[in-house]
């Protein structure tokens, strides 16, 4: 994969350069009454900053461009960057950034002709620069969060200028890819989460390489259902009691919570075993299994970590995510969180300080660890332009 030094060599160095750096600033937002939304989470904007300044302390002019949300290809003022724009503007005065690609219907329908647009430099600055119509010397990646998608801007300059990976792409590339070929042993995965139908390809993925799959969150009740346990009211996707029932009965090693905290009909809050009665519903893994899944990461010496145990956004239900927290804080193994959720907690619980990885990428680390690859890896690999 193409690196930012190969791009400097490639154009007789960055002096001057013009170059586009795609980065994921697809951050969380938190509405204020009356007010611009503010940014929740900052994560992505600080782990782009390596890249922007390697290029701008060579001279480079750069120009970053993002997606926020979905709109639906026309310009929406509730997606605006404006937010990301102001605190780039703090963290690096100097980065020009274009308004929300997905502004244009050609990002997500992959249209050559705004790609085309995009590298002329025809898609307006909306930022911190001055509204140009110059093409760019360059391109760069480093939106790894995005990089599952094969959307114009991640995978269409690179067909058409020299391009390189940036920093955050390439060490995400090389921690999350890592997971399937170098991890070392025990090699433990905590999945969590809503459903087990988002997750399943990983599941299987997962199943292949590690040593022990722990198994929390929402998606634990169709594997307890899997086992004969009532479930109560809490989730379950019946379609897939029998994959899960597959995956268990597939000699691998899958560790389920032995007990249960949960709210009764009566909204009462209850510790239960592993099965709840009907108008119960687990909303967090119990005490129990959060000692016992801390007994598996103690022993590891990889943790792959995504998504919560519980819906940990209610303080009556925190204690299971912020327990394998602590879990994946204390041990001696080398340990990636993935993205989302999971990222949002370890923020949150403060001991962010001692994860040796934290994903800026959901769905793109889960797609990486499913296939070992994305498009906006190969499309790098396979620039013509090197
Ligand atoms: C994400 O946050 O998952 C990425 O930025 C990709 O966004 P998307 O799921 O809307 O494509
Ligand atoms: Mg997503």
């Amino acid at each position: 994969m193409p690196l930012l030094e190969d791009l400097e060599q490639r154009l007789g160095g960055l002096d001057g350069r013009r170059i586009l750096v795609r980065c994921d600033f697809n951050v969380p937002l938190r509405d204020v009454p009356d007010g611009q939304p503010e940014i929740a989470d900052d994560l992505r904007i600080r782990a782009a900053l390596p890249t922007l300044n390697w290029l701008t302390e060579r001279g480079a002019a750069v120009t970053a461009c993002s997606h926020l949300g979905r709109p639906s290809g026309t310009p929406e003022e509730r997606y605006s960057l404006a937010p990301v724009a102001e605190r780039l503007g703090k963290a690096a005065p100097d980065i020009a950034l274009v308004e929300n690609l997905r502004f244009h219907a050609g990002e997500t329908a992959n249209d050559p002709a705004f790609v085309d647009a995009l590298l002329a430099g025809e898609v307006v600055v909306r930022f911190g620069g001055a509204a140009t119509s110059m093409p760019f010397d360059g391109y760069v990646n480093d939106a790894f969060g995005a990089s599952h998608r094969s959307h114009a801007s991640i995978v269409g300059p690179p067909q058409r200028l020299p391009s390189a990976a940036g920093r955050l792409l390439h060490r995400e590339a090389e921690v999350l890819g890592g997971l399937r070929t170098d991890a070392k042993r025990p090699f433990v995965a905590v999945l969590g989460g809503a459903k087990v139908s988002d997750k399943l390809g990983v599941v299987e993925a997962l199943l292949a390489v590690v040593d022990t799959l722990v198994i929390g969150g929402g998606m634990c009740f169709t594997f307890l259902a899997a086992l004969g346990h009532s479930i109560g009211d809490s989730l379950c996707e019946p379609d897939f009691i029998e994959t899960c029932t597959r995956l268990l009965g597939s000699g691998a090693n899958i560790v389920l919570p032995a007990d249960i905290t949960a709210l009764d009909a009566g909204g009462t809050v209850r510790q239960m075993g592993r099965s709840l009665p009907d108008g119960c519903c687990g909303l967090d893994i119990g005490p129990g299994s959060a000692a016992e899944f801390d007994d598996v990461i103690a022993g590891a010496r990889t943790v792959f970590w995504n998504g919560p145990m519980g819906m940990f956004e209610d303080e009556r239900f925190a204690a299971g995510t912020r327990a394998v927290a602590q879990s994946l804080a204390d041990c001696r193994a080398f340990t990636v969180v993935g993205g989302g959720d999971s990222a949002a907690a370890v923020a949150q619980f403060g001991i962010a300080p001692y994860m040796d990885h934290i994903s800026t990428g959901g769905g793109a680390g889960l797609e990486l660890i499913e296939h070992g690859d994305l498009p906006g890896l190969a499309a790098l690999r396979d620039s013509p332009h090197q």
